[in-house]
């Protein structure tokens, strides 16, 4: 097949996405596709002319890959660096080369990619892509939202609400200390905090509010973190991850070593399933027919909260989700190959 593996944007997670790009890519070659990765923002640099046999020349237009450093993103470095300036978030030739592959495989994470907008453009161009639609993709990548729809379908989660940046000179209260001020639509724990006092919620209110107009405030769960994979409406085994210091944030996620993830995680066989289906009834709630991955923590009396859906979950070396599919016996190209069958159905 003919792929394009599209990575990058303008999100807080573009390095990151990078990272999973080109995960991807390699793996995909080595099952004998032919595959350009593209990002999104940038674009192929190259004439119209080079598009039309684009597919022959695979090695030459990928993209630079390097580590992932651990802060996130200059995104208005990134802006300045396009010569055309204009404010489109397609790059130059991004959908006439999108509309030559077989398939996209998306490997965007965050704004701009996780939140629906590419996959309902994409809709629009007739383009194929990887992944979930763009309602279930919108309404996920909310925390505050895709609240709501845990609570009505029965998935417990922490308590808490949004707030918006009108309301951020009379903020609501926390309903209690510690709780967790995180953006809204975030991803890779960029923007989160965990406070004790007023004095913390209020800077990490300031703090979140830098990269989005609406945050979620939620009780602090302490306990043990967990992800479950859905893959077509079925759950992987659990992971657990262990981080040798403080939370999962963005240096824990992706420096080798900052975590002890363990799959199956070690629980007793009836948590292990309860949170499988969880997993699947979020699968339900939000409509994520293809793949994701959800996130969640047990407390000491055991009980579960599910913190998030994932609708592009990591592909990166440390990535979650890769590890489980291990597990029960996917490598990381057949894993890759089983997403893009399970879209195109
Ligand atoms: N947001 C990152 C990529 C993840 O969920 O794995
Ligand atoms: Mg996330």
């Amino acid at each position: 097949m003919n792929i394009v593996v599209l990575a990058g944007g303008l999100s807080t997670e573009r390095d990151v996405s990078f990272k999973s790009g080109d995960m991807v890519c390699k793996a995909l070659r080595s099952l004998g596709h032919r595959v350009l990765l593209l990002d999104v923002f940038l674009g192929y640099h190259d004439t119209e002319e080079d598009i039309s046999d684009i597919f022959e020349h695979t090695e030459e237009a990928s993209v630079e890959v390097s580590d992932i450093p651990d802060t996130a993103p200059d995104i208005a470095a990134v802006k300045a660096s396009r010569a055309d300036q204009s404010d489109c978030f397609f790059g130059p030739n991004v959908i006439a080369i999108c509309r030559k592959a077989d398939v996209v495989f998306m490997a965007l994470h965050g704004e701009n990619g996780e939140n629906g907008k590419v996959q309902a453009a994409f809709d629009l161009f007739g383009i194929r892509y990887t992944g979930n639609g763009y309602l279930s993709s919108a309404i996920a990548m909310d925390k505050g939202i895709s609240k709501e729809f845990f609570k009505s379908y029965g998935v417990p989660c922490p308590q808490g609400f949004s707030l918006s940046v009108e309301e951020a000179d009379a903020p609501r209260q926390p309903l209690a200390y510690p709780c967790v001020v995180k953006p809204a639509c975030g991803g890779s724990s960029i923007g989160v905090s965990i406070v004790h006092n007023e004095t913390e919620y209020k800077k990490a209110l300031a703090d979140a509010f830098v990269w989005e107009d609406q945050v979620v405030i939620e009780d602090y769960i302490q306990g043990r973190e967990f992800s479950v994979g859905v893959i077509e409406g079925k759950a992987l085994p659990v992971i657990e991850i262990a981080p040798i210091q403080g939370f999962y944030d963005y240096k824990n996620k992706y420096a080798a070593g900052s975590a002890v993830e363990t799959c199956p995680a070690d629980l007793p066989a009836d948590i292990t399933a309860q949170m499988q289906r969880y997993a699947e009834m979020v699968v339900e709630a939000l409509g994520l027919e293809t793949y994701s991955r959800m996130d969640f923590l047990l407390n000491e009396k055991d009980q579960i909260f599910c913190l998030e859906a994932n609708t592009l979950p990591g592909m990166t070396p440390t990535s979650l989700l890769p590890q489980e599919a291990a597990v029960i016996g996917v490598d990381f190209p057949a894993l890759c190959q089983q997403i893009i069958d399970i879209s195109l159905k």
